[in-house]
C-alpha cells in the first residue's frame, strides 16, 4: 500500500478545521457558519485564521457584504468537501456494520410527491425512531441537480431521467385523473372524446414538471395539441383554479385526496384516463446506499401501498370514474 505522506496539514490542520471551512463558504459568512455548527462566531473566524496561518495564505476575502474563498480557499475547500464526503460515508459504513438503522435519510422528492411521502415517511420514523429524515420538495429540473451532485440518499420521482445513469425501483402506482369543477356538464357524460379536451380551457402545470410532460406526451401521441389557457406553477394553483372556475385540468389522483372527499372537485370520465405512470425511488448508479436509505426502499416496497391506504380518505389507485361517482 502506497505511504500518503501529509505531515504538515496532519500535525496543524484539525477535520474540524475543514468541516468549518465548508460551511463558512456554503453560507456565505462567519455568523451563518457559526449558527449551523452550534459554535460561536468568534471560534469560527479563529479556526479559519488557524487554517490560513498553516498553509500561509488567505483563504477567504470580502466583496461588498459577501465573503469569498481565494484561490487557496477554494483548493482547500474542494478537499475540505471530499474528505468530509468520504467521511459521512465512513461513517454511514459503520452503522450498516453495526446493523442499526438510525441517522439521517435525506430524500428529495418532486413537488407532487408531496402529497404522500409525509405520511410514508411518518410511519418509517415511527419504526425507526432514530431515524433523523430530510425531506427536501423541489422541482424536476433542480432534483436532477441534486442527482448529479448526489446530495440525497433517494429520489422520488415520476419519471426516469435519460440522460443520467441511475438506479430506479418502482414503488407505487401514480394514477393521473382528468379534473373538474363538481358543476362541469362534462361531469354527467360518460367515455368522453379526449379532443373535447380541446374545446375547454386547459389549466397545466409549468414546463419542466412530470405531470405537463405525460400530458403533453399523451396528446402528441394522439396526434393532439393542447393549447394551456393558463399555466400554473404547482398542483395546488391548479386545484383552486379548477375549484374557482377557472377551467379543466389533469393531475394526479395522489393530490386530490382531500378534494375528493369534499366533493370539491370532479373526476371526469375521459378516453386514455386514468393515465398510469408510476412513482419510483432512484439513486445515482454505483452509489453505495446507507443502511437507513435501503431499510426505507425495502420498506416502501413492502409497505406503501398499505400505509397509504389506512391514510384517511386517501386514494392509491384511480377508481372507474362512474363508480367513484356513484359511491358520492
Ligand atoms: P411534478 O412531477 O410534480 O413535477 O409534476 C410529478 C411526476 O413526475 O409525476
Amino acid at each position: 500500500m502506497k505511504e500518503l505522506k501529509a505531515d504538515s496539514l496532519i500535525r496543524h490542520a484539525s477535520l474540524r478545521q475543514l468541516q468549518i471551512m465548508e460551511a463558512v463558504a456554503r453560507l456565505g459568512g462567519y455568523t451563518r457558519a457559526a449558527r449551523a455548527l452550534h459554535l460561536t462566531q468568534p471560534t469560527v473566524w479563529m479556526q479559519i485564521k488557524k487554517l490560513s496561518d498553516t498553509v500561509d495564505l488567505p483563504l477567504f476575502e470580502q466583496i461588498g457584504k459577501q465573503l469569498h474563498p481565494t484561490a487557496a480557499g477554494r483548493k482547500i475547500l474542494a478537499a475540505a468537501q471530499d474528505i468530509l464526503e468520504r467521511l459521512g460515508q465512513l461513517d454511514d459504513d459503520m452503522t450498516s456494520l453495526r446493523g442499526e438503522v438510525k441517522g439521517e435519510l435525506r430524500i428529495s422528492v418532486v413537488s407532487t410527491a408531496k402529497y404522500f411521502i409525509p405520511h410514508l415517511l411518518g410511519a418509517f420514523v415511527r419504526r425507526y425512531p432514530d431515524v433523523e429524515p430530510c425531506l427536501v420538495v423541489t422541482n424536476r429540473e433542480k432534483m436532477l441537480q441534486r442527482l448529479r451532485s448526489n446530495e440525497d440518499d433517494l429520489l422520488i420521482m415520476g419519471k426516469i431521467p435519460e440522460s443520467l445513469e441511475v438506479e430506479a425501483t418502482a414503488f407505487l402506482d401514480n394514477d393521473l385523473v382528468v379534473v373538474a369543477p363538481p358543476s362541469h356538464p362534462l361531469t354527467k357524460k360518460q367515455s368522453i372524446p379526449l379532443q373535447s379536451l380541446l374545446e375547454e380551457n386547459f389549466l397545466i402545470r409549468e414546463p419542466g414538471s412530470g405531470t405537463r410532460m405525460a400530458i403533453d406526451q399523451l396528446f402528441a401521441d394522439r396526434g393532439l395539441q393542447i393549447k394551456p389557457y393558463m399555466n400554473l406553477g404547482s398542483s395546488e394553483a391548479i386545484k383552486h383554479a379548477v375549484m374557482g372556475g377557472l377551467g379543466l385540468s389533469v393531475l394526479s389522483l395522489h393530490s386530490l385526496r382531500l378534494e375528493l372527499a369534499g366533493d370539491h372537485i370532479a373526476v371526469l370520465d375521459v378516453e386514455g384516463f386514468p393515465l398510469k405512470r408510476r412513482w419510483y425511488a432512484a439513486y445515482p448508479k454505483g452509489k453505495q446506499l446507507p443502511l437507513v436509505a435501503r431499510t426505507f426502499l425495502d420498506f416502501l416496497l413492502e409497505d406503501g401501498r398499505n400505509i397509504l391506504k389506512n391514510v384517511p380518505e386517501e386514494q392509491t389507485e384511480a377508481p372507474p370514474c362512474q363508480k367513484k361517482k356513484k359511491a358520492r
